[in-house]
């Protein structure tokens, strides 16, 4: 199994990645601007609450003429306490829910934008990765997106601006002291947590790759739950799936002790800031320079900063996990894909059907060459057969087709033109492929059918499933079209897989079709009918049919013949049987086989 992998376990946090969501914000200016309306008028609020506090401590302290205290103006001044509160966290409740729908769709875009760009990426890239790391990457980085933008508008610069306006006003009101005391622990506060955030930094990327190295294990563990079945290797899985948490659990260990430093540093400058203010303020109390509504007001003062303050902290560290784990999906938007449309590329025009291969060779990769300057043409409308050794090749031949690679050298043109200049849009939309391996969806046979051509009516689906022999097994189905195949298609047969897989071709409508071991499951019999069926469909178009079982080619207009991606002998089956080579050898041997198992035909490779 592979490890998922990091691209920037230990690159610093570009704050760069934050600029790339400013044309998410402008999208909804208004709603951008009404949220922040909504925050000042909040803030000003916030910043009047100690002020009325201290007016209500101060009136209820001064006794009058008659030595009572009068109740009207405390009262007044306490319910004058209560509007405000319920003011600011009004305020703070419609800025939230205005802003809620800016987050949201930035997040739907980028999420879209990602999943678009995954499936722009080449087809090795996928092979590499792991599927369950990815959806986590993914996941981490859109909900970092809806964090950053929230906190970043209405955390970060509000809450400096609130400490710039109450140091202010402290020194207005009260003095440099006060305001020095505060200031000194705000920078002491910013700079500690700054420091520690950074130091901290390591455990989280640590922690966050564990939770996706084991997120993949047990997602690639399950998808092969038959395959750990029929090797009793439970525990085996298990095992292996504890050895990654084991290591989250240590990172989150390191992380959690991590955290503890960081909030404990950061209580120590905040309990101290505020002993010190308190203290200041209790002994101006003393020498009646400070009145008791005074000391409560520096009290609610210094709440009311170290709150957010403490939080920001916390936002901090949060952002810059965000950041993060942006950075590292946007790292999957930056991954160009290896094969790309040319800037000019034309759409491909498919008037007769002619592909060439010239002097084509490939190679995954570069130690190891696969295919070794191969030529051939597929005349139009003719029927091309490609037998050979398992390995030899054949498979590769249809994804170059495909263009799921680019030749290393020579060319691959269909009617003259090369499928490098042409988008790979369109160059699809002409070729049919029934897949060595079909994979289905995991829902209804129809929808799965139906994928050959979203737009085919109902009667197009029943001639396709006529034409690859499906109506018996569907008629067959207490549920019919609307049976689920399950997982991968796990449900039905590997026959019937195949027949679903020609049916879906067929649908398509390519006039290029290609056929990779398209019959391989079936027996004999249905095998013979498809093969017919298929002739009937591919006349008149170029087709392409890979096949171990040389008697279901017999017919093809020419046959070529692999061996360790070389061309080794073409012509029809009677000039290959003259020639009484590899392709002789391979139709003795079958013809041995069948005579010994005449019903059931076995497979060469
Ligand atoms: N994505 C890949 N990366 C690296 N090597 C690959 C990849 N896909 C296939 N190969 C190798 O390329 C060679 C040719 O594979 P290919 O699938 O074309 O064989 P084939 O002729 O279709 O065989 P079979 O008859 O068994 O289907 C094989 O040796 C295989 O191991
Ligand atoms: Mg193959």
């Amino acid at each position: 199994m592979r490890k998922h992998k990091f691209a920037d376990t230990d690159q610093p946090v570009h704050w760069g990645v934050l600029k790339q969501l400013v044309p998410y914000l402008m999208e909804f200016r208004g709603r951008v601007f009404f949220a922040l309306m909504c925050l000042v008028a909040a803030k000003a609020a916030s910043t009047g609450l100690p002020f009325v506090l201290k007016y209500a401590v101060d009136s209820l302290n001064t006794p009058n003429s008659q030595g009572s205290v009068l109740l009207a103006v405390p009262m007044a001044l306490v319910i004058g306490y209560g509007v405000l509160r319920l003011f600011n966290v009004m305020l703070g409740e419609i800025r939230d829910t205005l802003f809620g729908r800016v987050t949201e769709r930035a997040m739907r875009r980028v999420g879209r934008e990602v999943f678009d760009h995954l499936h722009k990426l080449d087809l090795s890239f996928h092979l590499d990765r792991q599927t369950g790391g990815l959806s986590r990457d993914i996941e981490r980085g859109t909900s970092g997106i809806g964090f950053l933008m929230r906190f970043m508008v209405f955390n970060i610069v509000p809450t400096l601006l609130e400490i710039v306006f109450v140091v202010g006003l402290l020194y207005w009101n009260y003095g440099i002291s006060f305001a020095l005391i505060l200031l000194a622990a705000v920078v002491a506060y910013v700079t500690f947590s700054v420091k520690a955030t950074h130091w901290r930094t390591r455990y989280v990327r640590e922690m966050n790759q564990a939770d996706s190295s084991s997120n993949s294990r047990a997602i690639d563990s399950l998808i092969n739950y038959e395959t750990v079945k029929y090797f009793n290797n439970e525990a085996y899985e298990s095992a292996r799936y504890d050895e990654d948490l084991a290591k989250w659990e240590l990172a989150r260990r390191k992380n959690r002790l991590s955290l503890f430093a960081l909030n404990g540093g950061q209580a120590v400058i905040i309990a101290s800031a505020m002993t010190g203010m308190m203290a200041l303020a209790a002994w101006h109390v003393s020498q009646g320079s400070m009145t008791i509504g005074d000391f409560v007001l520096m009290n609610a003062f210094t709440m009311q900063i170290f709150m957010p303050l403490n939080f920001l902290g916390f936002v901090y560290r949060e952002i810059r996990g965000s950041l993060a784990n942006i950075e590292n999906m946007l790292g999957l938007l930056k991954k160009q894909p290896a094969v790309t449309d040319e800037p000019n590329a034309t759409e491909l025009r498919v008037s007769q059907g002619l592909i060439r291969f010239e002097n084509v060779s490939f190679a995954y990769q570069p130690e190891r060459p696969i295919l070794h300057a191969l030529s051939f043409t597929l005349a139009p409308g003719q029927k091309v057969a490609v037998v050979g050794a398992s390995g030899s090749g054949k498979s590769t031949l249809v994804k170059l087709l495909f263009r799921f690679y680019d030749v290393t050298a020579g060319s691959i043109s269909i009617d003259g033109q090369d499928i490098r200049s042409v988008s790979q849009l369109s160059l699809r939309k002409h070729i049919g492929i029934v897949p060595q391996d079909t994979v289905l969806f995991n829902d209804s046979i129809r929808e799965n059918i139906r994928y050959g051509n979203p737009n085919a009516s109902d009667s197009e689906i029943e001639q396709a499933i006529d034409h690859a022999h499906l109506r018996g097994f569907i008629d067959k189905l207490p549920d019919g079209l609307a049976t689920l195949v399950g997982e991968r298609g796990l449900k039905v047969s590997g026959g019937e897989k195949q027949r679903i897989a020609i049916a879906r071709t067929l649908l398509k409508r390519p006039p290029i079709l290609v056929f990779d071991e398209a019959t391989s499951s079936l027996d004999s019999h249905a095998e013979q009918a498809i093969v017919s069926a298929i002739a009937q469909v591919a006349k008149g178009h170029t087709s392409m049919v890979i096949a171990h079982r040389l008697s279901t080619i017999v017919d093809a207009d020419n046959i070529l013949v692999m061996d360790n991606g070389k061309l080794v002998e073409q012509g029809s089956h009677q000039q290959l049987l003259a020639k009484q080579g590899h392709y002789a050898q391979l139709w003795q041997r079958q013809q041995g086989q069948s005579k010994q198992n005449p019903e059931e035909l076995s497979q060469v490779g």
